[in-house]
Formats: structure tokens, C-alpha cells, sequence
């Protein structure tokens, strides 16, 4: 099975909040990134709403060609939200404020019983539940036994590693996690960090099903689409120029 590809789009909300406008819209990079091929389509709706949206949960919820899946801690608000629009499936993330993106796994053993609960919730709603974890056999077993139906293996260890032979530890790491999520009839998705350096070895592990990608696809959109958003910028002063010089 080729691994599904999800796009984060969080980062387009990101720049949108920079100014409290309406562009660039995350709806519209929903369109551009199923054109080229998303098959599926992750949101983080932040405690803080830092980038996400509410309207923005609303409207992919009815736009989304492909499924919505919604990263999501733990809390009474966002699991009401999680009610009214009820995405495809939902990722369960630790969060903290302070932090500049999610930096670990949740533990889910030392969370067992809200965890347990927040899975029971989204389960009566028909919504199927991935936990996002370390790539830790225990967190997986614990993920198992809570009934989970995914996990999403966190790769940002992987990615972030200084050497060669610590990327390689990592990946050991999250191979004997991989191996442990389909031994437990779990669905195997991987996310955070990866790029187009990295991702290979990632994409190519066993029974990988999904892998969820944001900040390294919307840094090349931004840079492949610069040169053009320069050259229309132009074009319009240039023609603004001429028009000044006719009668
Ligand atoms: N998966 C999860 C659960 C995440 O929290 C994030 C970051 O929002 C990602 C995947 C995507 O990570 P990145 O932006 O580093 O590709």
C-alpha cells in the first residue's frame, strides 16, 4: 500500500493571523493541495487558536474532497467542537501553550483515563481516533488497549537528529514502534519533521498507511510560488506606469 500523504495546512492559517485578515485563506490551499495530490487533509485547532480557526474547521468540513482529520488535545472545549463538526477522524496531541509546535507524544499511559474517555466520546460520535505518541511500544500497547484504531508515530527525533548514527537509532526506534502498532491491529501513520530528505526512509517502513506533512511542503510552496507573486506584483506597477503616461 503507498502511504497516504496528509498536508497540514496550519502554517497557511499561520501567516493569515500574522495580520488578523482573510489571505491567504487555508481553504484555498486545501483546493491547491488536493490538485496535487493530498489524501487527506490535517488541521490543528489550537486551545489558543494561534492558526486554526473555528471558520476555518467549519467551512473544510463541508469543502474537503478528500477526509478532514483534526489534531486535537484533550479538553472540554475542543472536544466540543469536535461534536458540531465531526471531521473524519481525529488525532489526539498533547499541547501546551508556550510551545512553538507539538514537541512530544502524548503520554498516554500516565493520561489513561481522560484519554480513555476522549476515545469513547469520538467512538459514540462514529468518528475513529489516532493518538499521536513517541515511538515507544509501551505508549502503543497503551494505545491498544484503549481501543485506539491508529497511531501516529512521532518522527520528530528521527528528524531532528544531529548525526547520522543517531537518525539511524531513531529509526530503529520507530520501526520496532511500527512493527508493535500493526502487531496490535492498530492503523500506522507517521508525522512530524519529515521533509524531502528525510521522508524516504520513513514512507518505506512496513505497513506504513499515512504520513502527515506541514511545515516542509508549505516552506517549498512558499519559495516555488515567490517568483511568480513577484512577476505579477510587477507587472501591475509597470502597467500602472503606462497607463500614466497615456493621454
Ligand atoms: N503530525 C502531528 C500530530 C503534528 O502535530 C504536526 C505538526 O502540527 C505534524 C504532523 C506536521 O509536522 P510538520 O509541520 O513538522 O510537518
Amino acid at each position: 500500500m503507498v502511504p497516504r500523504l496528509g498536508v497540514n495546512v496550519d502554517h497557511i492559517a499561520t501567516i493569515r493571523q500574522a495580520r488578523r485578515g482573510t489571505e491567504p485563506d487555508p481553504v484555498a490551499a486545501v483546493v491547491m493541495a488536493e490538485l496535487g495530490g493530498a489524501d487527506l487533509i490535517t488541521i490543528h485547532l489550537r486551545e489558543d487558536r494561534r492558526h486554526i480557526q473555528e471558520r476555518d474547521l467549519r467551512i473544510l468540513r463541508e469543502t474537503v474532497q478528500t477526509p478532514l482529520n483534526l489534531e486535537a488535545a484533550i479538553t472540554g472545549d475542543i472536544l466540543q467542537q469536535i461534536k458540531q463538526y465531526r471531521p473524519h477522524y481525529v488525532t489526539f496531541v498533547p499541547e501546551k501553550r508556550e510551545e512553538l509546535t507539538t514537541e512530544g507524544g502524548l503520554d498516554v499511559i500516565r493520561h489513561r483515563d481522560s484519554v480513555k474517555s476522549a476515545i469513547e466520546f469520538c467512538h459514540e460520535l462514529g468518528i475513529p481516533v489516532s493518538m499521536f505518541i513517541d515511538p515507544d511500544v509501551a505508549q502503543v500497547a497503551a494505545c491498544a488497549e484503549l481501543d485506539a484504531d491508529a497511531v501516529e508515530l512521532h518522527t520528530g527525533a528521527y528528524a531532528d537528529a544531529s548525526t547520522k548514527a543517531k537518525m539511524a537509532e531513531e529509526l530503529v526506534a520507530l520501526k520496532r514502534a511500527s512493527t508493535e502498532t500493526v502487531a496490535c491491529g492498530l492503523h500506522l501513520h507517521c508525522g512530524h519533521g519529515l521533509n524531502y530528505l528525510n521522508v524516504t526512509e520513513v514512507a518505506a517502513i512496513a505497513h506504513m498507511e499515512e504520513l502527515n506533512i506541514g511545515h516542509s511542503i508549505i516552506s517549498r510552496a512558499v519559495l516555488i510560488g515567490m517568483k511568480q507573486a513577484v512577476a505579477e506584483m510587477k507587472s501591475l506597477i509597470v502597467a500602472a506606469h503606462a497607463a500614466r503616461h497615456l493621454p
